[in-house]
């Protein structure tokens, strides 16, 4: 390979790296609605304050049927995240009713939640979690932006995908109709509309407002250390780009003293 060849591959490799965001597979037939979301790219970052929002959007509405096991209070004031402070930390933690024990006479017992506990979940188990709701499971929702092909578009898309159903369509009780879910059949009632909660910043709560913000926390979630990734990225590019430029000119000035020899 030549010089020459050397350096163009190594460039347009970068190029590659650099331009091409994170295409999104669709997940069902339907191609997903495109969000242009603030944490995509490589140099993209959650915006806090959806962040905090889509906090809230869990908590009033979400968390009533799905559990996020793998979360912590204390998660939610760390850095790259909602980034609540401590006192605001505490205060979530306190509002919820923790099962603990057993305490020297053997018995379970309630305390208020503290920092360091799991997120509290809405079912002993799953097959009360099934029971609730027409034998269908609600996912925990830890990392589901992960495990569903289309990731944050598919979360959104899917929220904002409930429809009146075709006319030739066949729904059984308790099955609704959604664009975006696979088969167009889910077993979840639409959980978002305009004006479903009132925000505590004040913004309007439209439903896609509410999608955005609670597909930004549950990204959030599935990934917590994305900025930290992003940032380490921007650095190794820089050094790569760093590094090419020097090869190239040294190289330059090798394979010039050789022609000259012929
Ligand atoms: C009334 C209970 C209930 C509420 C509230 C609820 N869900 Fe669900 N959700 C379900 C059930 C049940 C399923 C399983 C549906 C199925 O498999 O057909 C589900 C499935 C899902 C799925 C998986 C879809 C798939 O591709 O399999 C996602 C994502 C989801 N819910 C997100 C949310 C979000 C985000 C909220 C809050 C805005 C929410 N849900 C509120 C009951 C609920």
């Amino acid at each position: 390979m030549t010089l020459n060849r050397l350096i163009k591959l190594t460039l347009s490799i970068l190029f590659v790296v650099l331009f091409s965001s994170k295409s999104f597979a669709a997940g069902s037939n339907i191609e997903n609605l495109k969000v242009d979301w603030s944490f995509a790219g490589i140099t993209g970052k959650f915006d806090r304050s959806s962040l905090q929002r889509g906090y809230q959007v869990y908590k009033e509405v979400c968390a009533s049927c799905h559990s996020m096991q793998y979360l912590s209070f204390r998660n939610l004031g760390e850095k790259g995240g909602p980034e609540f402070s401590e006192e605001e930390v505490k205060a979530i933690a306190a509002g919820y009713e923790v099962n603990d024990g057993p305490n020297s006479d053997g018995e379970m017992f309630t305390r208020p939640g503290r920092a360091s506990d799991k997120f509290v979940k809405p079912y002993p188990n799953v097959n009360a979690a099934m029971a609730a709701n027409g034998g269908a499971y609600p996912p925990d929702l830890s990392v589901i932006v992960k495990a569903r092909s289309g990731g944050a578009n598919y979360i959104y898309s899917l929220l904002m995908g409930y429809e009146e159903k075709p006319a030739d369509f066949v729904l059984d009780e308790g099955v609704y109709y959604n664009k975006y879910m696979e088969g167009n059949k889910i077993k979840m009632p639409a959980p978002l509309s305009d004006d479903l909660i009132e925000y505590s910043d004040g913004t309007k709560a439209s439903l896609d407002q509410l999608s955005k913000d609670v597909t930004t926390f549950l990204t959030w979630a599935a990934e917590p250390h994305l900025e930290a990734r992003h940032k380490t990225g921007t650095k190794v590019i820089i050094y790569l780009i760093l590094l090419a430029t020097l090869v190239y000119f040294s190289m330059k000035k090798i394979w010039l003293r050789v022609d000259s020899e012929k």
